[in-house]
């Protein structure tokens, strides 16, 4: 028998097929990606499938996005989370990095006691790149981020963490942090394949998961994101720029 932790299932058949079975129950996971690609389509799809399927309560934490687009985006999808929040399978909280941080730490705050109340085993806070407002002192913006995903795991929530894929304002070393302090990192890009842009996936890191290396094509529609094929022959999928192998600059081929 295997001695690893509960798999949480993300209900995204595909993506659960790659992780062995799913995340490792109250890892935080960020959901890096570029604007529009699908971040915050991922996050309400691992919670609406979560009260669906798995009968776990959800915790949608938005900074930015008012809940009333939230809603509608979720609706399009055919996701009706108003019901949902009545049924107390899911709450959207509309909030600011400070509050529902001093919350997760105090015991008897509204947001802690909420958490316990509903018995929340998943949230997805959309997004952490707003956190870098707390503060301009780098090593006090990595506290943060553990207080963060410290905070989750005490609760034994499992999250999904949406960032920009390069947070402004930032430098690269300190966006270099936030990934060391996560447990996994799932990666969404455009890709241009023969002159069409599509929607790329690849998990980039989910401690201690034997995980799909592959980098796999995915749509959105109603229903949420779907995964496809696995791009093969392909390089340069990540730039954002891709080849066919064989058509390759003869420079490039063979290095
Ligand atoms: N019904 C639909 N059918 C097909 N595609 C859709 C549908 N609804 C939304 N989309 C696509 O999904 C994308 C929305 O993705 P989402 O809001 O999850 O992106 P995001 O990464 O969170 O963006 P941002 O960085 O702006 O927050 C849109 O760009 C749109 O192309
Ligand atoms: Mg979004």
């Amino acid at each position: 028998m295997s001695k690893s932790a509960e798999r949480v299932k993300t209900g995204i058949d595909r993506l659960d097929a790659m992780l062995d079975g799913g995340v490792p129950a109250g890892s935080s996971v960020l959901i890096q990606g570029a604007p529009g690609v699908g971040k915050t389509t991922f996050g309400l799809q691992f919670l609406y499938e979560g009260a669906i399927r798995y009968h776990e309560p959800g915790l949608f934490v938005t900074f930015e996005e008012f809940p009333v687009s939230l809603y509608r985006d979720a609706q399009a999808m055919g996701w009706d989370f108003k019901e949902l929040e009545r049924q107390r399978r899911v709450r959207v909280v509309f909030t600011s990095p400070e509050i529902f941080l001093a919350g997760l730490q105090a015991p008897e705050s509204l947001i802690a006691e909420f958490i316990q109340d509903w018995n929340v085993r998943r949230a997805v806070i959309d997004s952490v790149s707003l956190f870098k407002r707390v503060t301009t002192d780098p090593v006090r913006l990595r506290e943060v981020y553990h207080h963060l995903v410290n905070g989750l795991k005490r609760e034994g929530i499992t999250s999904f963490l949406t960032v920009e894929d390069r947070m402004q304002g930032m430098t690269l070393e300190e966006e270099g942090r936030l990934g060391y302090v996560v447990d996994g990192i799932i990666l969404l890009r455009y890709v241009e394949v023969e002159s069409a842009m599509q929607r790329a996936l690849t998990i980039l890191k989910m401690r201690g998961v034997n995980h799909d290396r592959g980098i796999y094509r995915f749509s959105i529609g109603a229903g949420g994101i779907q995964i496809h094929e696995r791009f093969t022959n392909l390089e340069g999928i990540l730039s954002g720029t891709s080849y066919h192998s064989q058509m390759m600059p003869a420079k490039k081929r063979g290095r």
